[in-house]
């Protein structure tokens, strides 16, 4: 029999080795994977209540959310649509499949290079009474894509809150946006001024002085440029190429 020592028993060892560890971790990444799956779906649920203000910490997620109705928009026509099954919708799958958005070109104002056609919306009803709708956003701050979420009262225009659950921005600067104390400068802040967008982040403090202070918002201290970022999207999003169309179906009636 060969010793231990031998340079065959060695990598026999170590090969061995290799391969149960390889087992390990990929056994492991692949049982996990549906749990992540869950996880990031439970997480996206709570985001969209929470920026409704709705989330009740410590409540089953799961259970909250049944008070929310979910729709496909066709955002070329801004009305609802059944050409997508709501099952299995990726929003950002569709954003990149070319058959199913648009390259923006010099309309990217929001730096997302493609703009879905389809988008996912979430509706908060009473009755047949719709009491707030909470929207996907996303765009470029200073050194990633913010994807978040902003919610309007059933006037279309006041917000009724804006949170991000995904970006990579400095924590401390940029990364202030999931600060509670700026998140709750939204609330009842309004979108549009005479059919147009007109929300904005501005440097310094915004009060009951500041001009069309209805409209605007603090920018981040130290962030401009994730701030700036912050408005690009918000009006890219609200406008044409947004929401605006089924916003305003919405208030017609016809959507
Ligand atoms: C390490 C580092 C990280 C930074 N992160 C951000 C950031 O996340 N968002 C941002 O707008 N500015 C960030 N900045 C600052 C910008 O470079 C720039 O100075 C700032 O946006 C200007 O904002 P102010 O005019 O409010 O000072 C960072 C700077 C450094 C050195």
């Amino acid at each position: 029999m060969a010793s231990n020592d031998s340079i065959k028993k060695t990598l026999l060892v170590a090969v061995t080795l290799c391969i149960v560890c390889a087992l390990v971790v990929s056994g492991a990444a692949v049982l996990l994977k549906p749990a992540q799956v869950a996880n990031k779906a439970l997480d996206r649920k709570a985001n969209i209540l929470a920026a409704a203000g709705l989330l009740v910490p410590g409540e089953s997620v799961e259970s909250q959310f049944e008070q929310v109705t979910t729709r496909i928009v066709d955002l070329r026509t801004g009305e609802y649509s059944d050409e997508m099954p709501i099952e299995g919708f990726e929003q950002m799958r569709v954003a990149k499949n070319p058959a199913t958005s648009i390259a923006l070109g010099e309309d990217d104002q929001a730096k997302i290079k493609r703009r879905e056609n389809f988008a996912m919306v979430y509706l908060i009803k009473d009755g047949d009474e719709l009491q707030k709708i909470i929207l996907p956003i996303r765009g470029y701050g200073l050194w990633s894509t913010l994807y978040g979420f902003l919610a309007l009262e059933s006037d279309f225009t006041t917000v009724a809150g804006l949170g991000f659950y995904e970006h990579g921005e400095t924590p401390g600067l940029g990364g202030e946006v999931d600060n509670p104390r700026w998140k709750a400068l939204w609330p009842g802040k309004e979108i549009y001024q005479d059919g147009n967008v007109a929300i904005d982040l501005v440097k310094g403090n915004v009060d009951e002085s500041t001009p069309n202070a209805s409209h605007k918002v603090d920018a981040l201290s130290g962030a401009t440029l994730t701030s700036r970022g912050i408005a690009n999207l918000l009006q890219f999003w609200m406008g044409e190429l947004g929401y605006q169309k089924f916003l305003e179906n919405l208030r017609s009636g016809e959507a």
